[in-house]
């Protein structure tokens, strides 16, 4: 049976009424009615795992916008901390976790067989909202790709450069590889529990796959993906995988290609003709809008758009940022640019 769903029906390479979208970071800081509700959580992860609290951020920017997919609200780095890495959201600071840089560090971490014992209210959050959306909008579920996600559990912060997870990838490549695959295990794990509770898509983002040169990209950043696509395709045939790798650049060809995955989510830094050209040609591509052009609005942000949507709009396409939406953006500037997006045809 063919989908009816648009975002669903894109992916699946079919004709759609105009073009789907919606907006990484969708849910968040630039909403005050997020603001209000994160002030009533408490701590950023006790918001991700308070399902009702969880359940209405989701659904915050789907009221708003009338959105095409909504997004699961949680975080990549739930996952370390069900492998019992402590983490914690620092106000102003991001992320800050233990860092593990050694074999001890990697046995000190819990079965990956058992982190959705941990994560159960993230997938009742899924469950509520398989419920309470809206019948034309998709559910997507995600997890960080490995190497993202271990670049933050060796470095124990954000990082600019991702030096930790680097060195010791490259001075260790095989007990580097051991932690890659701890996280493979308990991504595809993560990724199962969030498709049996209702979750439609799955996105995997893979933030800092562009600091890695080629043969690491192949063996840290694409390989994994490849496993994790293959045992979710085992699990749930005909489950559409969108990938992130961003920054990949050329890299993206064959990673698109070898990966096997549905779609590419491509960033800012990707023209649209090559995205079309090389990639489009072999499945669904979603982006690209700078989330700056977001921030100034106006005639800018219009001409930016209209030009992704004359190259890529024919399809098939997912309209979205090239990135995450910043905290200073006006919440009018993405009514707008969702109404140019909706009102658009080729
Ligand atoms: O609408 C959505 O997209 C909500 C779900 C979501 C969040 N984070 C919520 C969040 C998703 C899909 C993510 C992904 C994520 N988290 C990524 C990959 C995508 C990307 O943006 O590159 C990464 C690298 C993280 C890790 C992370 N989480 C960082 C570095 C930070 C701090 C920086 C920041 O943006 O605040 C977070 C915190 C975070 N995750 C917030 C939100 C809404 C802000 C926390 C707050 O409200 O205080």
């Amino acid at each position: 049976m063919l989908p009816e769903k648009k975002l669903l029906r894109a992916l699946a390479g079919l004709e759609t009424q105009g073009v789907p979208l919606w907006m990484m970071r969708q849910a968040g800081r630039y909403l005050p009615e997020y603001r209000e509700v994160r002030a009533r959580a408490g701590g950023f992860l006790d918001l991700c795992y308070t399902p009702e609290l969880a359940e209405e951020v989701t659904l915050q920017p789907i009221r708003r916008y009338g959105f095409d997919a909504a997004i699961l609200f949680s975080d990549i780095l739930v996952v370390p901390d069900a492998l019992g890495q402590k983490v914690a959201f620092k106000e102003g600071e991001g992320p800050v976790l233990e860092p593990i840089s050694d074999m001890a560090g990697l046995a000190a971490l819990s079965s990956p067989s058992r982190v959705t014992a941990h994560l159960k209210p993230v997938y009742e959050t899924v469950a509520r909202l398989s419920k309470s959306l809206p019948p034309e909008v998709t559910l997507i579920g995600f997890a960080g790709a490995p190497w993202t996600v271990a670049t933050y559990m060796v470095g124990g912060k954000g990082s600019p450069d991702q030096a930790a997870a680097k060195l010791w990838a490259y001075r260790a490549p095989d007990e580097f590889q051991k932690l890659i695959d701890i996280l493979v295990e308990a991504t595809v794990e993560h990724l199962s529990a969030q498709v049996m509770a209702g979750a439609e898509v799955i996105q995997i983002f893979d933030t800092w796959a562009g600091s890695l040169p080629e043969l690491a990209f192949e063996r840290f950043a694409l390989r994994p993906m490849k496993a994790i696509r293959d045992l979710m395709q085992a699990r749930f045939p005909g489950l559409p995988v969108i990938a992130f790798p961003r920054g990949a650049g050329a890299m993206a060809v064959r990673y698109f290609s070898e990966t096997g995955v549905t779609g590419l989510s491509i960033d800012t830094g990707v023209s649209p003709e090559w995205a079309r050209d090389a990639l489009q040609v072999q499945g669904c591509v979603q982006g690209n809008l700078d989330p700056l052009l977001l921030v100034a609005g106006g005639a800018e942000m219009r001409a930016h758009a209209l030009h992704i949507l004359e190259t890529l709009g024919k399809g098939p396409f997912i309209f979205n940022l090239g990135h995450g939406i910043v905290p200073q953006t006006p919440p009018e500037h993405v009514a707008e640019l969702v109404e140019l997006v909706k009102a658009w045809r080729p």
